[in-house]
């Protein structure tokens, strides 16, 4: 893995405000018995929960205070994961936002709202907002542009149905779809960008793409933009402990987007020490 290897926790509909901070607790309760055997990790992980847990998860993660919510009481006596010893930092990312910064967009969140809660990532174009929400190519390049101006890392997906795949058209329904998010910007403005490879078919179906498969398609999206060379490039559907690292041993996956098992603290931690270890040993080799 030639690029500092990347693990997005997708948490999609999932989470009241309390189970959403209990479970970043267990998070960070496993990333600091990961920390032993991982003093200095090459491996960056955010994490999406869905909006209205934003506050509180950016709160626990120290991003930022907000006013008390009746959580269940942190024991005083413990000490913080800092304290106790956490040396991967965990980030925030929001699973969609809107283009505009302000206005009359009912139900919409704009990126100056993400900013304040101390968001840096956000999820574009995920298959599940094109299909049920009617996200366009152009509408995803907006946002993609919106969020570079507002210092939000776009993490671009893209992805082929069931249909496409049985008819060898995987290759070309990502390298399109990549190309129209990418339209408008110059190299250096596409190389801050992040690009997940999610085929549909294997979103949450467990059965998972082959990975040399899911590697020659990604090694197309890298060469179907200027700018993407040095990007990281991320696989995501059903990626799991038991996968992960197959995924992670390919040339051109940097990472995985994760949806299931980013709500399991021992599974997400597991894929994140998965990509921590297939990026030192690239770093060794
Ligand atoms: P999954 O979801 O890991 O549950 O397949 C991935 C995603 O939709 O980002």
């Amino acid at each position: 893995m030639k690029r500092r290897p990347l693990v997005v926790g997708n948490w999609k509909m999932n989470g009241t405000l309390a189970e959403s901070v209990l479970l970043t607790r267990s998070l960070q309760t496993q990333f600091v018995s990961m920390s032993a055997t991982t003093l200095h990790p090459w491996v960056d992980v955010v994490i999406a929960p869905p909006f209205t847990a934003l506050a509180c998860v950016a709160e626990q993660l120290n991003l930022i205070q907000v006013t008390d919510v009746h959580l269940p009481p942190r024991n005083t006596a413990t000490k913080s994961f800092e304290q106790r010893g956490l040396h991967l930092r965990v980030e925030l990312g929001a699973q969609t936002m809107d283009s505009h910064e302000s206005g009359a967009y009912t139900g919409e969140i704009s990126p100056v709202m993400l900013q304040e809660l101390g968001v840096r990532w956000v999820i574009l174009g995920h298959s599940e907002r094109r299909a049920h929400c009617g996200e366009t190519d152009a509408a995803i390049a907006q946002k993609v542009r919106v969020a570079l101006a507002h210092n939000l890392t776009p993490i671009v997906a893209v992805g082929e149905t069931a249909a496409q795949h049985q008819a060898g058209l995987a290759h070309d329904t990502v390298v399109a779809q990549t190309r129209a998010a990418f339209a408008e910007l110059d190299t250096e403005t596409v190389a801050r960008c992040i690009v997940a490879y999610e085929p549909i078919w294997a979103i949450g179906t467990g059965s998972s793409d082959d990975p040399e498969h899911a590697n020659s398609v990604m090694r197309a999206i890298r060469e179907s933009t200027p700018g993407l060379d040095g990007v990281r490039l991320l696989y995501g559907g059903s990626v799991k402990p038991e996968n992960a690292a197959t995924y992670f041993s390919q040339t051109d996956i940097d990472g995985a987007l994760v949806g299931g098992a980013s709500l399991q603290p021992e599974s997400f931690a597991a894929i994140v020490q998965a990509a921590d270890e297939a990026g030192k040993v690239y770093q060794r080799s």
